[in-house]
């Protein structure tokens, strides 16, 4: 896999999510396995130029993320260039536009999902962008505003033109939100009105066979996994090895799963402290429990989590409790593992119970 002039093993890339995807969290994936290239959650340009504490907070970074692209936001192309070479200076590899934010906050002040309505404007924008650093701009959208305004292979088009070096596109409207099924379709559209940079497909993938089944339908360079990879930090791993060898990798046991959790959470009290640490780890460790089997009492305790401490105690009396369910492995009996998730394009009309993949409460409720 090709961006700019970084190569690298993996075609798997780490979707950004506001409020997830920090550091702490994309340390965890690549210590996982599977991924080269990650991307931060969004930061408006005018605030890392303002030097604003949070969003130099959301570019932090450390010597383990040597592919790393900074997400900025921002409609005003002067801001975005002095930001993009702010970033080159802090030695991050790459830059990536949000052009696919559908919240008003963002698409407001012209930036995210209303680039795709204006295609020259965004185009002298990302001149200004790529003409000011080295390193590799990439651009991330959805297919267009809505249905019948799919500019995202025209958009994708004119930004080869202006000089970027990947696109990443997200197979859904901004109209649509996260409802509906990703259009594979719209993605091979944007595959094919590019010449020579990659296309990274995304959108629903929660599954190494959803994963392949884009990459083969879309003809995509590589596939971007976000809420995919909060359920199973390991998707990216099995991928990876199902894509080689077409074998599936055998699921990860109790035991890893609660390493991993651990491992995040030490992370998070690394780079926030313990107290703000393990408040910010109670939204991913609801995500973690989806994957435990039966984990209500889990999750009640987790998301009032304050302490490292306390996180031991919530494991081993979770532990004690999750026993009844399992068999002598210490392993889910069948019938309360949890369903398997499926992708929504690769769902049958006759699938009695869709898994579709929830999209966090909060302020992101319209991402
Ligand atoms: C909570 C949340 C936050 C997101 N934040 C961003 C963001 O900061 N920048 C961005 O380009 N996309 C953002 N997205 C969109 C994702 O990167 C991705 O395109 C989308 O979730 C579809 O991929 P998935 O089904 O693998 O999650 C966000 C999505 C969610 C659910």
């Amino acid at each position: 896999m090709r961006v700019g002039p970084h190569e690298f093993a993996s075609n798997l890339f780490l979707s950004p999510l506001a409020g997830y995807t920090n550091l702490p969290f994309r340390l965890v994936v690549r210590e996982v396995g599977g991924i080269d290239w990650a991307t931060t959650d969004l930061v408006n340009a005018r605030s890392l130029l303002e030097r604003n504490p949070r969003a130099l907070q959301l570019v932090r970074t450390g010597p383990a993320e040597k592919l790393l692209a900074v997400q900025l936001f921002g409609a005003v192309p002067e801001e975005m260039r002095d930001a993009a070479a702010l970033v080159e200076s802090m030695g991050i590899a790459s830059v990536d536009i949000n052009m696919g934010c559908p919240v008003k906050k963002v698409t407001g002040i012209g930036g995210g999902s209303a680039m795709m309505t204006e295609l020259n404007k965004t185009a002298q924008l990302v001149r200004g962008m790529v003409a000011a650093v080295k390193i590799p701009v990439t651009a991330k959208m959805r297919l267009g505003w809505d249905e019948n305004n799919l500019t995202a292979p025209d958009l994708a088009r004119v930004l080869e033109d202006a000089g970027v070096a990947a696109i990443f596109v997200h197979g859904r409207t901004r109209a649509q939100g996260f409802s509906g099924t990703v259009n594979l379709a719209g993605i091979r559209a944007v595959v094919l009105a590019v010449q020579r940079i990659p296309v990274i497909g995304n959108g629903d993938i929660t599954t190494p066979e959803a994963a392949k089944h884009m990459l083969d339908t879309t003809g995509c360079a590589g596939v971007g996994i976000g809420r995919g990879a909060f359920y199973n930090p390991w998707i990216f791993r099995q991928t990876l090895d199902f894509l080689r060898t077409g074998a599936q990798s055998p699921e990860p046991g109790y035991a890893d799963r609660v390493a991993v959790m651990r491992r995040h959470l030490d992370l998070m009290v690394e780079v926030f402290g313990e107290e703000l640490g393990c408040k910010l780890f109670r939204k991913p460790a609801a995500w973690y429990a989806k994957r435990l089997g039966p984990a209500k009492e889990f999750k009640r305790a987790v998301i009032a989590l304050r302490t490292r401490a306390e996180f031991e105690e919530i494991v081993a009396r979770y532990s004690e409790w999750r026993a009844q369910f399992c068999d002598e492995r210490g392993e889910l009996q069948e019938q309360y593992a949890p369903a398997p998730l499926k992708a929504s394009f690769l769902r049958e009309p006759d699938d009695v119970a869709p898994q579709s993949i929830p999209v966090p409460r909060g302020p992101v409720d319209v991402w």
